[in-house]
Order: C-alpha cells, then structure tokens, then sequence
C-alpha cells in the first residue's frame, strides 16, 4: 500500500526513544529542598522532561504534599515525596542530586552571610550521597555557591567517592541574566539563543561576563559599566524587590531546570557539543587548567564546560578578555580565593 511511510517521522523515533529510555533507565533525579520557593518550581518543570523516570523530591518539610501535587502532572515519571528522615531513601541509587536547599538571604545580606547555616545542611546532604549515590551527578544551588561547592567536594573526598568531573554548581542563572540585560540594550540578539560565558564564581565581583564574546556587540564603557554592575548584582535586585520574602526562586528554577536537562542529555542521552559555564574543580580536567591553577592558585572555578557521558568532558580555555575584562577577572580572583577556602576548610574542621 503506497500510503503507508517507508520511513518513522523524527518525532516517532524520538518518541520511541524517549519511551525506552524512561523504561529502561529507570532514571532518578533527586530535589533536595524540594518544597522550597526553587524547589517547587524547578520540580514541577523537570516533571516535564521524558529524560527522568522517577522524580524524588525530598526536604525537612512538606515534600509529600507537593510530591503529591505533581504526581497528578500527566507525563510519564513517577514523584515521590520523603520527610526529614527519609534522605537515605530519597538518595538510594540516584543518578543526579540537585541541590537548593538551605536559607535565602534578606535585604543587606551578603551570600556569605548564609555560610554558617548553609555550611552544615550542605555537607549532611553530601554526606547522603556519599553514602546512599556515591556515583550521582551533584548540581549545587544553594548559597554561597563559591564555598558550598569546596564543601560538597572535600565531603566526598573524605569519603573516598570524590569524581570532580560529577559536581557542579549551578552558576547559570549569571549567563541567563546576561543574555537578558545584553537584550534590553540591544535587541537585535536573539537572548534565548545567545549564551553569554560567565567566568568566576557566583557572588558580586566573583561573577565575571565576557560580554566581549557576543558576535556584534560594540557596548561604550558606560554600558558597560552599568551592564557589568547589574549582572554582578542581579541577585540584590531581586532581593531587594522581594523586600525579606527571600531571594530568586523563578529565574533560579528556569536556569536550575536548564542546567539539569543538560546534564542528562550529555550524560543519559549522550548528545555532544553541549556547553555551558558552571562552577566546577578545576581536577574535572587538570591537564588543561594546570597552568591557570598554578598561576592563581585556584582549585575551583566557574568556566565554559563542555559535557560527555562521565559529566566534565573539557573545561574549555579562558576565552581572549579585553584589559576591561582582565581587571574584573583580577578582582574575583583574590575574592574566590578566599571563599573557596573558608568552604574547604568548614568540611576539613567538621568531618
Ligand atoms: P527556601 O527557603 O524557599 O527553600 C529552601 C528549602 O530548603 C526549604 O523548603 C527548606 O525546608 C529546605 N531545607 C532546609 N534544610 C534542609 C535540609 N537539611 N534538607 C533538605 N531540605 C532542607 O529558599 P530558596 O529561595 O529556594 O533558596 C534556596 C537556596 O538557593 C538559598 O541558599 C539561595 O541563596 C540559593 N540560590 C542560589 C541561586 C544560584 O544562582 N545558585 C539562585 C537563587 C537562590
Ligand atoms: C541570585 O543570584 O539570585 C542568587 O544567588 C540568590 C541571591 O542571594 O542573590
């Protein structure tokens, strides 16, 4: 019969494979912090990828209720919900662990002033993977990120399972921002589709835009300044918006869930070329960061990364910055330097 296809249309076959993935995968992503204003929304839109066939939201308070909310959503994995004494249960074999759990800040706080109660709900939580996941993908969200990523790592070295090319933290809400004031100044960019490399770390004069690396921009030194000034602060207008109701959650989930598909398209789906900048030990791929980490004398890093199956496939050089961008570099780096060591050194003195 000539009307039936020769040939599957794309969609089918990626249907299909989606279908089979989900079935034999039996993929489980884990929220940790999961009733959280992040946690909420970043749930609710990785319950919409096929990638991911068991959803595991876990956190001290409410995660049956919203477990059970999303489990009416009519995509194909499962959600489960776990209490505060379930983490071994909710952790049991995931293959990724995202983590926003632990305070905001309020107006006039600095990141680091979250340090002293994020430290610890950080390093319990890394403890849960080396135990329950030692081979999961950790995505880190909670702040501050320079520090709480030094953390999740010197847990899992102290536990023999430390894998730097699998632990991540979530810097991408920098380059979101960055695509979207790069836009407002100059909307003959597609902001979607154009990603702006955000070197550094994630905290004020840690976060460094290469707006130079945007095909056509031709931004004047006061653009640029004012450019510079809101993506390093975005965070403190969104806190100071919210006025004490706590810092981004929306954006935060948008860029958390970006983040994490990419992760699981590089690392279940296997697709290659993907790209993005995260915050990550610079060991992931010692060979061609030895240089830089000899000369700042830095272990960890946010850099454009590129992904495979094992996670960190190529940290990826130091894109050519202009004098302008050189001294922004300058300045995060003696910051970082210190914020990675205060975390380090938390997961050191309390094992
Ligand atoms: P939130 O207070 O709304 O939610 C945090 C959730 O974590 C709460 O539901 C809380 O019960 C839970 N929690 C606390 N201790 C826990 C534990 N030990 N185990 C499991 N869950 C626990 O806060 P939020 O607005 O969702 O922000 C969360 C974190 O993300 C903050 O530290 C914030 O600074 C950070 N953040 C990071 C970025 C980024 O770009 N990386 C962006 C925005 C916010
Ligand atoms: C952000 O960049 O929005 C987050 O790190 C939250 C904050 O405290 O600013």
């Amino acid at each position: 019969n000539s009307d039936i296809p020769r040939t599957l249309p794309m969609e089918a076959i990626a249907l299909i494979f989606s279908i089979l993935l989900t079935i034999v995968s039996l993929l489980l992503v884990v929220i940790c912090g999961a009733s959280g204003g992040i946690g909420q929304p970043l749930s609710l839109l990785l319950k919409q990828t096929d990638l991911i066939s068991h959803l595991a939201l876990f956190d001290v308070v409410n995660a049956p209720g919203v477990a059970a909310d999303l489990s009416h959503i009519d995509t194909r994995s499962t959600v489960s919900g776990h209490g505060k004494e379930d983490m071994d249960e909710a952790m049991r074999d995931a293959h990724t662990v995202v983590i926003p759990a632990g305070v905001p800040r309020k107006p006039g706080m600095t990141r680091d002033d979250l340090f002293n109660i994020n430290a610890g709900i950080i390093r319990d939580l890394a403890e849960g993977v080396a135990k329950n996941c030692p081979d999961a993908f950790v995505l880190v969200i909670s702040n501050p990120v320079n520090s709480t990523v030094p953390i999740v790592c010197e847990v899992l070295k102290q536990r023999g399972v430390f894998n730097p090319k699998k632990i991540f933290g979530i810097s991408t809400l920098d380059s979101v921002r960055s695509s979207r004031f790069v836009y407002e100044l100059d909307n003959s960019i597609d902001p979607q589709t154009t990603r702006v490399t955000v070197i550094g770390g994630h905290s004020g004069v840690t976060i460094v835009p290469v707006i130079s690396h945007i095909p056509g921009q031709r931004f004047t030194k006061d653009q640029l300044d004012v450019l510079t000034h809101r993506i390093q602060y975005g965070g403190d207008e969104v806190v100071k918006a919210k006025d004490g109701a706590g810092s981004a959650t929306l954006s935060m989930a948008y860029a958390g869930a970006h983040f994490t598909k990419t992760i699981l398209e590089a690392t279940v789906a296997g697709k290659t070329g993907l790209v993005e900048s995260t915050f990550v030990n610079l060991t992931a791929d010692a060979d061609s960061t030895a240089a830089f980490r000899a000369t700042t004398l830095l272990d960890y890093f946010a850099q454009d990364v590129e992904f495979g199956r094992e996670g960190v496939s190529k940290i990826l050089p130091l894109p050519a910055l202009t004098a302008y961008e050189q001294v922004l570099l300058d300045a995060a780096i003696s910051e970082l330097r210190v914020d990675v060591t205060k975390g380090a050194t938390f997961a050191i003195d309390n094992p």
